[in-house]
């Protein structure tokens, strides 16, 4: 398992894999396979992708700890830039057949609907994160202001759930279970950080003069 998930082409095939939504999309337009209405099926399925992407991402570093897998990291900013491009997608979507690609009735309709505006922050949320995805932005920021920044993915996937729940009509079911697992996630993070707190607390206040690393790059 080790080697396989070391592979070059593991991470080569992590990215054909992420990127067959996008091909499969470009080949329903092609073949004129959208549905009554294409502009709903292209915002749902870049919709329904970006949250996934974020959830794949957020589950990298639990599924790397409980199952002893760290070579997981090495997909960890693929699919987080996967989820940038399905989320710029989705806005395309909107910007061009909702919006005519106006700036200014987009901005009156950001304030207007509240799942906009929700939907619009978890964008916001993921830009800086996506330009300090490199390894450039992890040197100049230092390591635990990135980690800090990128902690801003976990907004942008509630943002995600939020905007969901509150565009659906009836059927909150799809939402809900999103909601579940980004929560689960997030636990597991408030957990695993409360944990280590506690086994470092004795180890300080025994050895008060050394100084101790406690940057994580997970
Ligand atoms: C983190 C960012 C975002 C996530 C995770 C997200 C996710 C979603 C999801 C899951 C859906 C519903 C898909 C379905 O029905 O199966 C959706 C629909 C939609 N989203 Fe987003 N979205 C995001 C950002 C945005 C932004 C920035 C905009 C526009 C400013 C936007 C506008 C829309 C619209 C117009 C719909 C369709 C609503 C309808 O069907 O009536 N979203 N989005």
């Amino acid at each position: 398992m080790h080697r396989l998930l070391s592979s070059k082409w593991t991470k080569v095939v992590v990215f054909l894999f992420s990127l067959a939504p996008f091909g499969a999309l470009v080949w329903r337009i092609l073949h004129n396979q959208l549905g009554a209405n294409p502009v709903e099926f292209l915002q749902r399925a870049t919709g329904d992708w970006t949250l996934r992407f974020l959830v794949f991402t957020l589950a990298i570093t639990p599924f790397r700890k409980l199952f002893r897998l760290p070579e997981l990291i090495r997909f960890r900013r693929m699919l987080g830039l996967f989820a940038f491009f399905y989320v710029s997608l989705h806005f395309l979507t909107y910007l061009g057949p909702d919006q005519s690609f106006s700036l200014s009735a987009m901005w009156k309709d950001v304030a207007k609907r509240p799942f906009v505006t929700v939907g619009f922050t978890g964008l916001l949320l993921l830009i800086p994160l996506a330009i300090t995805s490199t390894a450039g932005w992890i040197r100049r920021l230092g390591g635990r202001r990135w980690q800090l920044l990128h902690r801003a993915i976990y907004f942008a996937a509630v943002c995600g759930v939020i905007h969901f729940y509150w565009l659906v009509k009836s059927d909150i079911r799809k939402p809900v279970f999103y909601g579940v697992l980004v929560a689960i996630l997030l636990l597991w993070r408030v957990g695993d950080w409360l944990l280590k707190r506690n086994r470092q607390a004795p180890v300080k206040a025994s050895a008060p003069r050394v100084s101790i690393n406690t940057t994580e790059t997970g």
